[in-house]
């Protein structure tokens, strides 16, 4: 670590932001930003020793740039950008995936830069639709494309879904031999040393990355490592932290051993889709954020380039099954669904989605087919009417949760159970309040009845929320979100109870049958609340199996001067 004290002291205090552009192979630049200072990372990833964000420049006849930086490193980052090649000159701009830390200056880029082509996934050129809100010219790639930069700059794609954004494509060039991978490798380490030199100093920083952003999707990581076995890699370009050129076996190993260790799982989830059919892509993504607010295990497979072999073995393994309907016109596809039902087995739940293709396989004879072999439901069909909505995306993410809830309910039974007697009735004689917790954000909206709620401070007015990870209003409540948490009263809360802790079908309507009038923050307050307070989610902590909510409270009424809150008592503190 004396390395990296002597580097870190040295930067003056007014240049904590800095650039490095260096030549790393032919024809090919990288441009390093330093964020010396960072310390937070996706809400909960605490860091120690900043970030980088990289940059790649490839010249070949046509010009192609990697990735861009964050928005905070705008004007230093367009400045040398200008100054390195002829902006007008540019022929593609590939998005290995879309998070903001990358693709923060695309819409800079495609200001300065409109005739440039945007390479990249599928996935990534529907979230950047929706990111820049203005036409652009797109080329979408997977796994085995191919892009001729001229110069022997012959550019194959890699996909790598779930590595960790849904989008996730790595670029290989082959004159360079560099494998341009983002995220992935990465590491939050900001250091003057371009390279993996020193592989003690880095060690730590590599592993904890690996284990926040990459364990959660282990077999993801294996199904990449495995694409990526036949290429020869000299250097792998990560989007964060150091390049990595003199140990790659080392780092490679580790992220498979790893990602072997991490797969060993009780509750493996396989979720089948079609990724080149109708809306089968963006709804099987939806279903895999709900499961991963769970403890499972998740395996992506595409229907038409599976073989039946590995679906054997995966069904085989598999506690849960989640299958997108495919085309009828898909031979192959269908040749993976019989042989899904030819391994599945009573003790499996599934889910099954309709695409939105317009020519699919009918969802209920296949439903029908699973039931008689007596596999459970694990959520109701999901049917799609016009495409992907806001609603839909919502009610494939409950889905999933509810799968995923089912799968591991003997687990959290287990660990329930393993707590010592007396300390479970300690813990149960905390008491609490009663409150229902209402949000919206555009279309989407949801309801949570919480009894861990408390003031956290005064200036400003703040209250803190414990919600456990797989709630779906959850995802409702990142800094900025706005809620409004509705107080009960004592005596006039059985009815609110009864209803709100019923367990809703994937997607329903949580207020149907309720009396409630709209906030000035567009949730909805309950008529019969004894008060209310309109909040906004101003941070996130990570405690275990629930998010702690900080929130500051801009306004709020009673509805009753005389009321008392209710109260909750509980027997055991293992349960709400
Ligand atoms: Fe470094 Fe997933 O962004």
């Amino acid at each position: 670590m004396v390395a990296l004290k002597v580097h870190s002291e040295n930067i003056p205090q007014s240049a904590r932001l800095t650039l490095q552009t260096r030549n790393i192979g032919e024809e090919t630049t990288v441009i390093r930003c330093l964020d010396w200072d960072r310390d937070r990372f996706d809400i909960e990833f605490a860091l120690k020793n900043g970030t980088t964000y990289n940059s790649f420049l490839i010249e070949g006849e046509k010009k192609a740039l990697i990735d861009t930086s964050h928005g905070k490193f705008k004007k230093l980052y367009l400045e040398k950008l200008v100054s390195l090649v002829d902006l007008s000159t540019l022929d593609y701009l590939i998005v290995s995936h879309t998070e903001p830390d990358h693709s923060g200056l695309i819409k800079d880029i495609l200001n300065l830069a409109p005739q440039i082509t945007i390479v990249g996934s599928k996935v990534a050129i529907q979230f950047l639709e929706n990111m820049v809100h203005q036409p652009f010219e797109s080329l979408i790639v997977k796994s085995g494309h191919t892009l001729d930069l001229g110069n022997e700059h012959q550019l194959e794609f890699v996909s790598a879904p779930n590595l960790h954004w849904p989008d996730t494509i790595f670029t290989y060039d082959h004159k360079t031999s560099i494998l341009y991978t983002c995220d992935v490798f990465g590491m939050h380490y900001c250091d003057d040393y371009l390279y993996d030199e020193e592989p003690d100093l880095l060690e730590k920083d590599f592993q904890y990355y690996y284990d926040c952003l990459m364990g959660p999707n282990a077999r993801s990581v294996l199904a990449a490592l495995k694409r990526i076995e036949k290429l020869e890699i000299k250097t792998i370009a990560t989007g964060h932290g150091p390049l990595l050129q003199h140990h790659i076996p080392k780092w490679i190993n580790a992220y498979s051993k790893w990602s072997k260790e991490q797969s060993k799982t009780d509750n493996l989830v396989v979720v089948f889709y079609d990724e080149d059919y109708g809306y089968s892509e963006e709804i099987a993504r939806n279903i895999i954020k709900g499961l991963q607010k769970t403890e499972v295990t998740i395996d992506l497979v595409d229907l038409s380039t599976t073989d039946p072999h590995e679906t054997r073995q995966l069904v085989y393994q598999a506690k849960g099954l989640v299958l997108g309907m495919p085309s009828q016109n898909n031979a192959k596809a269908q040749t993976i669904v019989n042989t899904i039902l030819a391994v599945g087995n009573p003790k499996q739940a599934i889910g099954l989605f309709e695409s939105g293709g317009g020519e699919d396989e009918p969802i209920y004879p296949l439903r029908n087919k699973f039931q008689e072999i007596g596999l459970t439901e694990g959520f109701p069909p999901i049917l799609v009417k016009t495409g992907t909505t806001p609603s839909l995306e919502k009610m494939a993410s409950e889905a999933g949760t509810d799968l995923g809830q089912w799968l591991t309910r003997d687990r959290s039974i287990k660990n329930m159970k393993s707590l010592d007697s007396s300390l479970e009735k300690a813990l149960g004689r905390i008491s609490s309040g009663l409150y229902l917790i209402t949000a919206k954000k555009g279309e989407i909206a949801g309801a949570m009845l919480a009894s861990w709620v408390m003031q956290a401070s005064l200036e400003p007015i703040g209250v803190a929320i414990a919600v456990a990870k797989d709630r779906a209003i959850e995802s409702l409540m990142y800094p900025g979100d706005r809620f409004v948490l509705n107080v009960l009263e004592e005596g006039n809360s059985q009815g609110l109870m009864k209803h709100f802790l019923k367990r809703f079908p994937p997607g329903s309507d949580r207020f149907a049958g309720v009396k409630t009038y709209r906030a000035t923050n567009g949730s909805q307050i309950l008529a019969d609340a004894l008060a209310y307070l309109e909040c906004v989610v101003t941070s996130r902590t990570d405690c275990g199996d629930h998010w702690i909510i900080y929130s500051n409270v801009q306004t709020g009424r009673v509805s009753k001067v005389e009321g008392l809150t209710a109260v909750h008592h509980r027997k055991v503190g293992t349960h709400y």
